[in-house]
């Protein structure tokens, strides 16, 4: 072989002479150091091939393209990033030996694929005729018994069976949600109506029938993981767009405000709501001294106090709730123009609500009343539906507005700016798994996507830091993304590595941007990626503390939402002060409420005050001087009436009575009427299983008086039958069944006999109560004005009756 002359140091021989440098093949492959020239393309193997590639990819990219367009303006539209491309994937893998695909590696992975997102069928489990193994994948012989040393002998440490499970037992259990920790939730997609391309570019909203995947959660506030369901407070509303691109989460309320306006409060009002510190009383429940002490004292809080003193505080279903994102959010189409929005969430189903009285007892026989409804609706093919309605506004407009649009403890009146409807939400499937989904979903208010942006509220920008950082905690480290339930279904790349837990294995080297040596893959999106809306900042502003002089009105919206109530809305808010301030033991307490009250509603307060047995204080001082007058003094969609529903009685439960005695054609007759409407009937006995029914017939009873009290139904069917109807006369929960009935004023149907019932309970409705209906017989005209009366769900006229306060 001839002998090549070395080239002189720093002399440019090689691309001289167009001769290839001598160097040892091996040299081409080593992890440190190597020769200055390229491995020759007649070289065969596998890691000099990819040190090749990789030394081609870099050229690629010979200085950094974008660094000048970091700078000065031009970094108001970031570039897109620089990119090299590879000339086969061997240049980004990780380790040239990947195609030594074994059945545990597999092969290398597909150019662009993040395995960890996609749908949630790659990591769901299956037992069917497997055996039980351990978290090795051995399988275990045994699983009744520990292993000893001889039948009455010790246990042994090495039984790393018995080890293992009890080990992830003690660890079942992971921190719950410091708020909202009782919660449940559901699979579905999001329909938009129309493209809106002219107002934002976000995902959701790019094509008309747009279907987007969707997990919502809804939650009570203040209780803990196993309180009940039907507590007043307010309700977590939070749906997560699996979006194309990336999650967008809209992390709402059932109530379109919030108590306080700066997030520096947050801490401060949950210490206040939770069991109080010294003795862990009471559960999931405002209605305690610290909580008024603090609320008496935040006078912002009046207008949501009334939201939470109101029926929408006690939803008859989670299905039966309005949604609001509370603060006002901003839209951002493709040119970067935006419109102000507030985000409404209006239920197929109507507003409708339980009665307190009702709502305590249910506590009591099922706590998991709500979450019960949800799973069954859904397993039933009864989807709950939502319509999304947008408030669109622009600065211009907000800023004649008598309050602020940045305080979330405001509403824009509808009568100011409609709800425009723009798209539906339909929930059709029920979580596999209530841990892996309901508990370890993780959402974020700062996550948005592409068209969807904040707006300076103080309490949104506390909220934008608050839940990843206590999710850290909850679910255990920074890979939390990763959960099945959280990954995106968007692709994800990105040079974040390591931490707690990680899941994705990453086939590269290159861990940071900028790069060549990955061809600078992933690189930046530019404007094809997230580009926060350009919000005008004060030009000569100093830092400070503090808030805006229209967030010191803090009454006008209370009195707007009260006056907007009916009267028995009014009556049922009187009440709920009531209660609450009679469980307060500090007089002063009560007084400070009482004094705050007196400047939503005189005669409000002056109730209340008399159902304290207190006079009235002087009213509280306001903190605004001289506020705007407000633009409207009622806003009838404020009023649960306003949003009755579609009308029907689909999934609303109906309790048919039955007994030994009872008419079987009649109860045939009514539950297949009542079916056919799609309610959900069941005929409650003396106990459940099989009665021998009048005419020879057996009626086969799935639940039974003392266990499905009558506070669980939302109407009750009292068939006739002479025996039947002495046994129900006689027996004390057919006799609470229908008082309870009554007194929470739903729907009563006696026929024939069955009206004995009733009148043995002291049922005796006003002749104007359309609520309770007599029939001799089920004729289908009587069934149909039963059906409408179920669908009015509540005659709250009769609270006003003398025979209500009786029973
Ligand atoms: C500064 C004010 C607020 C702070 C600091 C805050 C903080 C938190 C925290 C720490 C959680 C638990 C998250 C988790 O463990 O995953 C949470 C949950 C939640 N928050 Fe807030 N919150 C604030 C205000 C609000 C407001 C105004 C709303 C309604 C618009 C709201 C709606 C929710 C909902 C719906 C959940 C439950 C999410 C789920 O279902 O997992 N929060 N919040």
């Amino acid at each position: 072989m001839p002998r090549r002359k070395t080239p002189q140091s720093g002399a440019p021989s090689t691309r001289d002479s167009g001769a290839t440098p001598f160097a040892a093949e091996s040299a081409f492959r080593q992890s440190s150091g190597g020769p200055a020239g390229a491995p020759h393309a007649r070289i065969d193997d596998a890691g000099v091939a990819r040190t090749r590639e990789v030394g081609q990819t870099v050229d690629g990219m010979p200085y950094n393209a974008g660094k000048a367009s970091e700078y000065g303006p031009d970094a108001a539209t970031p570039a897109l990033g620089q990119t090299s491309k590879s000339p086969s994937p061997l240049a980004r893998a990780s380790t040239v030996r990947e195609r030594n695909d074994t059945p545990k590696t597999g092969g290398p992975a597909a150019p662009g694929l993040n395995a960890v997102t996609g749908d949630l069928s790659r990591v769901r489990a299956d037992a069917e005729g497997t055996p039980l193994t351990t978290n090795q994948g051995v399988p275990v012989a045994d699983n009744q018994n520990s292993l000893v040393g001889g039948m009455r002998g010790p246990a042994l440490l090495k039984d790393f069976v018995l080890r293992e499970k009890i080990t992830h037992f003690d660890h079942e259990r992971i921190p719950e949600r410091v708020v909202h920790a009782r919660g449940s939730a559901a699979h579905g997609y999001f329909e938009a109506y129309d493209a809106l391309g002219e107002l934002t570019c976000a995902a959701p909203f790019a094509e008309a029938g747009k279907r987007t995947p969707v997990f919502v959660r809804f939650s009570t506030v203040a209780g803990e993981r196993g309180s009940k369901d039907t507590a007043r407070d307010v309700r977590g509303f939070a749906v997560k767009f699996y979006t194309d691109q990336g999650n967008w989460d809209l992390v709402g309320n059932n109530m379109p405000v919030f108590f306080i306006q700066d997030a520096m409060k947050f801490p401060d009002l949950v210490h206040a709501v939770k069991p109080e510190p010294h003795h862990a009383m009471p559960q999931a429940a405002s209605a305690h001294d610290t909580f008024y002490d603090f609320i008496s004292l935040t006078p912002e809080s009046t207008h949501m106090m009334m939201w939470l003193m109101s029926d929408r505080a006690i939803p008859r279903s989670f299905r039966m709730m309005q949604g609001f994102g509370v603060h006002t959010y901003r839209f951002v189409n493709a040119s970067g123009v935006s419109k102000l929005v507030k985000f409404h969430w209006t239920p197929r189903l109507g507003t409708h609500s339980l009665v307190w009285d009702e709502a305590v007892k249910i506590a009591g026989a099922d706590p998991d009343f709500h979450r019960r409804d949800l799973w069954e609706a859904i397993e039933n093919g009864a989807y709950p539906e939502w319509e999304l309605g947008v408030q669109i506004f622009t600065e211009a407009q907000a800023d004649t507005f008598s309050f602020d649009v940045l305080d979330p403890t405001k509403i824009v009146p509808e009568e100011m700016i409609p709800v425009t409807p723009i798209g539906r939400m339909v929930l059709e499937r029920n979580p596999d798994n209530f841990f892996a989904e309901t508990e370890q979903v993780a959402f974020c208010v700062a996550n948005v996507v592409p068209g969807i942006d904040f707006t300076n509220d103080p309490l949104l920008a506390g909220r934008i830091h608050s839940y990843v950082d206590t999710q850290l905690t909850r679910l255990g480290g920074p890979n939390f993304h990763e959960l099945p339930i959280n990954a995106p279904l968007a692709p994800v790349q990105n040079h974040q590595r390591d931490g707690m837990h990680r899941q994705t294995v990453h086939r590269a080297r290159v861990a940071y941007d900028p790069n060549s040596m990955g061809g600078g893959c992933p690189f930046q999106a530019g404007s094809g990626g997230y580009i926060p809306f350009p919000e005008p900042v004060p030009e000569r502003g100093v830092e400070m503390r503090g808030k805006p002089a229209r967030f010191a009105e803090h009454f006008q919206q209370a009195t707007l939402f009260y006056e907007s109530q009916s009267p028995a809305e009014q009556r049922h808010i009187i009440d709920a002060y009531r209660f609450e301030l009679s469980h307060v033991s500090v007089p002063g307490i009560r007084r400070r409420m009482l004094s705050m009250l007196r400047n939503v509603s005189e005669p409000m307060a002056a109730a209340i005050a008399a159902g304290l047995g207190m006079p009235l204080p002087d009213p509280m001082p306001p903190a605004a001087v001289a506020p705007a007058a407000p633009e409207v003094d009622r806003s009838p969609a404020l009023s649960m009436q306003a949003h009755p529903g579609d009308g029907g009685i689909a999934s609303r439960k109906i309790a048919v009575l039955v007994t030994d005695g009872t008419h079987a054609e009649v109860v045939k007759v009514v539950t297949r009427t009542l079916l056919a409407q799609q309610a959900d009937v069941r005929l409650v006995g003396e106990h459940v299983g099989l009665c021998a029914a009048a005419d020879g017939e057996a009626l086969d009873a799935d639940a039974a008086l003392d266990s499905h009290p009558g506070f669980l139904f939302d109407a009750v069917v009292v068939p006739p039958g002479e025996p039947a109807v002495d046994r129900l006369c006689a027996n004390g929960h057919a006799l609470e069944f229908v008082r309870h009935q009554f007194r929470h004023c739903k729907t009563l149907l006696a026929i024939g006999e069955g009206r004995r019932l009733l009148d043995a309970a002291g049922v005796m409705p006003d002749d104007g109560d359309t609520g309770v209906r007599y029939t001799a017989t089920p004729d289908p005209a009587t069934l149909e004005t039963f059906i409408a009366a179920v669908a009015m769900h509540r005659h709250y006229g009769r609270e006003e009756s003398a025979a209500w306060r009786s029973v």
